[in-house]
């Protein structure tokens, strides 16, 4: 099945594909590995930066040869990809999906560059014989990747509008949109409150075939991310809650194992914690044998 068809199908049925970030090739084989325990599909994420670290054409040889030795569907996404010229590099290494985040652009010039990449991404097509995915961004996702130390205050204005956001979908052409609704990235201070009736406002107004994206999904209570996908959301995204995991098990190992000098014995703990909280996660989003 392609990515396109495990999201609609998700839609449908209430359930949500689980969107990991790595930036090594062991946290690859973690989140796929965790995938593959439970019977889902694997959807592994590299910002520009993690991509930039990995290697665009290394992380896209990784996937192919986790596909061959795990046999389940992978895909590669580039997660946030903030200029046009970042999410073309993408395409050209042959990452199944691309998130073109646009979002700190004017509408329209948001729509341009998206539109772009829509373009773009068919253009390949013939040439690559397969069938990218495409994300747009609209609203004002605020924080990053780690743990706050600082208040976020998220404004109303930040939100996505449910009737821009079924103009901006139209007019792009993209077949996901991450929206802004109260989510905020990185573990926050406070504890996030989601607008779960604007993720449903949202979900009635844009076409059933375009999928819905919740980023930031690190530190949302189980209740309100439960309630976010039968709102209508299909794909959500994880990355600082593995980082700090991953990241705390690596020191915890580090400090009880000083004398041990081989990387793949010192970081063993911390692969597999990275694999149990994925696991943890695609149970709570209901992708178990989906
Ligand atoms: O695109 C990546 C995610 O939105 C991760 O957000 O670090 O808050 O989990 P998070
Ligand atoms: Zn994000």
């Amino acid at each position: 099945m392609s990515l396109q068809e495990i999201l609609s199908k998700a839609t449908k049925e209430h359930w949500s594909t689980g969107h990991f970030n790595a930036s090594e090739s062991d946290q690859m084989r973690a989140i796929v590995k965790a995938a593959k325990e439970v019977g889902a599909s694997a959807i592994v994420g590299t910002s520009e930066g993690e991509a930039n670290h990995l290697g665009y054409e290394v992380a896209v040889g990784i996937r192919d040869g986790l596909r061959k030795e795990f046999d389940i569907p992978i895909f590669l996404n580039a997660d946030h990809h903030k200029s046009v010229e970042a999410a073309k590099h993408a395409i050209d290494a042959r990452y199944d999906s691309i998130h073109i985040d646009l979002s700190a652009l004017p509408f329209e010039e948001n729509v341009r560059g998206t539109r772009d990449i829509v373009e773009y991404a068919r253009s390949k097509f013939s040439i690559f014989n397969f069938q990218f995915s495409i994300e747009g961004e609209l609203g004002y996702l605020r924080g990053d990747s780690k743990i706050q130390k600082e208040k976020i205050e998220v404004k109303p204005e930040d939100y996505t509008n449910p009737d821009e956001a079924k103009k901006f979908v139209e007019a792009a052409g993209v077949n996901r949109l991450a929206i802004a609704v109260g989510n905020i990235h990185g573990i926050s201070l406070d504890e996030p409150a989601l607008d779960i009736e604007r993720i449903r406002a949202i979900r009635a107004a844009v076409p059933e075939e375009v999928a819905l994206v919740l980023h930031a999904g690190s530190g949302i209570p189980e209740d309100q991310i439960k309630a976010a996908i039968a709102a209508g959301i299909a794909n959500i995204h994880i990355n600082t809650d593995i980082r700090v995991a991953y990241t705390e098990a690596l020191r915890k190992e580090l400090s009880e194992k000083p004398d041990e000098t081989t990387p793949y014995k010192f970081d063993e703990a911390a692969r597999d914690t990275l694999k149990n909280l994925i696991v943890e996660k695609l149970r709570l989003f209901s992708s178990v044998s989906k």
